[in-house]
């Protein structure tokens, strides 16, 4: 049971009118293109192919990672959907086809989409009541050529709906639509209607007023209004995050601290390396950046991280940090624990961690006194906190 999603992307963003491609726009330190991958995957997607401009492969690689597939677009919507279902493989059970300009969809439609699929619809459509009145157009050409618009009259908005992604599909029909469509040279603002000219039904699912499309400047100013946190009155942009973690202490496990190898082999259990000291770290910086925590980005049981090195979890914190649009000032962090010796290795820890970080770390060692977990030598745990700095803000580039 896997879910597929295409993300159209490849727009010039000509409206938008800020001469980048509308899908690398920021939003809260994020491109529009990012916003939208993190969508789907919270929203149930298994497997994500983008379409972008050609001139945009490399950075939007650099952006997704290695587990997004991106490919380059065409020169409409059309083109781009069928360059990115070819890379996509028919290896699911859902197929979802969702712009990049929707980039806040609230992941509850999206799991709304792929269950209507799953329930037996074969096309699938987020709608919302028209809430303006509509009216037709009538065009007469005037004597000197130029053209006159006015109203044939109202349409019954009752009878109308706005339509959204993403659009769900069973795979094979969707395919269908699109090889019809490019025999017929056809193209169309949307998914659904390519699969209606087969004669097959759409179906409705609640649409959402968060999956807006921005097109304008004015649609990219309210979702920035919405979205961006407020700056502090000082317009510092500063964050700050906390982290804490505990393991329990296995005999015979290598011990991993602050990035370092411990000669006794009094480790701790857990499904990584059991640092401690870098977990409380990646959970500062995650808190700090509003990116959730090490279980909702790592997962406490995914096998990718089985066994990582607390180094490793650090890297990937810092990128996706960065990749939210902000600079470590600096982290500090507390060792509470018997074991091992800490005083002679300080020193060699602040520079391992903060060559990890790429911001200064300092590492403090304490004990509890024979009290408490650690104190019985049970356990080991380590408290962090961290200071971001937004890079859009006003303090930016000071920190280093
Ligand atoms: N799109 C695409 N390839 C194209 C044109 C559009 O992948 N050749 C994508 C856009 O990137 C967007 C979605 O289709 O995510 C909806 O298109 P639209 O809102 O029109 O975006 P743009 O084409 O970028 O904007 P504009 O029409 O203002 O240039
Ligand atoms: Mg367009």
């Amino acid at each position: 049971m896997t879910v597929i999603a295409v993300v159209p992307a490849a727009g010039r963003g000509e409206r938008l009118g800020l001469g980048v491609p509308k899908a690398f726009v920021e939003v809260d330190g994020r491109p529009l293109l990012l916003h939208a991958v993190q969508a789907l995957l919270a929203g149930g997607v298994d497997r994500v192919v983008v379409a972008v401009p050609e001139s945009e492969l490399d950075p939007a690689r650099t952006l997704l990672g290695p587990e997004i597939t991106v490919v380059a677009g065409g020169a409409d919507r059309t083109a781009s959907v069928a360059a990115a279902l070819l890379a996509a493989g028919s290896d699911c059970d859902v197929i979802l086809v969702h712009d990049a300009a929707r980039a806040f969809v609230p992941p509850e439609l999206v799991r709304r989409v792929i269950a209507a699929v799953r329930a037996g619809s074969r096309a699938v459509v987020p709608v919302l009541p028209v809430t303006d009145t509509v009216r037709g157009v009538l065009t007469d050409l005037a004597a000197d050529g130029s053209r006159n618009e006015h109203s044939s009259g109202v349409i019954d908005r009752a009878g109308l709906r706005a339509v959204q992604t993403p659009q769900g599909f069973e795979p094979g029909l969707l395919r269908d639509a699109y090889r019809h469509a490019s025999a017929g040279g056809r193209s169309a603002t949307d998914d659904a209607s390519l699969v209606e000219n087969l004669g097959v039904t759409v179906d409705f699912v609640p649409g959402d007023a968060e999956a807006a499309k921005v097109t304008t400047a004015a649609d990219l100013a309210a979702v920035r209004a919405r979205r961006e946190l407020p700056l502090p009155a000082s317009g510092s942009g500063l964050r700050v995050g906390i982290g804490v973690d505990v393991h329990p202490i296995e005999q015979g496990r290598a011990c991993w601290l602050a990035g370092l190898l411990f000669p006794d082999d009094d480790g701790c259990a857990g499904h990584s390396d059991g640092d401690v000291a870098a977990h409380a770290i990646c959970d500062a910086l995650l808190t700090a950046a509003g990116l959730g925590d090490l279980g909702s980005v790592f997962g406490t049981d995914d096998p990718q991280w089985a066994g990582a090195a607390g180094s490793t979890l650090l890297a990937e914190t810092v990128r996706l940090v960065a990749l939210a649009g902000f600079d470590v000032v600096n982290v500090a962090v507390q060792i509470i624990a018997n074991t091992p010796r800490f005083a002679d290795r300080r020193t060699e820890a602040q520079q391992t961690l903060s060559t990890t970080v790429g911001a200064p770390v300092s590492v403090a060692a304490t004990t509890t006194d024979g009290l408490g977990l650690t104190g019985r030598g049970e356990g080991r745990a380590a408290q962090a906190t961290a200071l971001l700095v937004s890079r859009n803000s006003a303090v930016a580039g000071r920190s280093s």
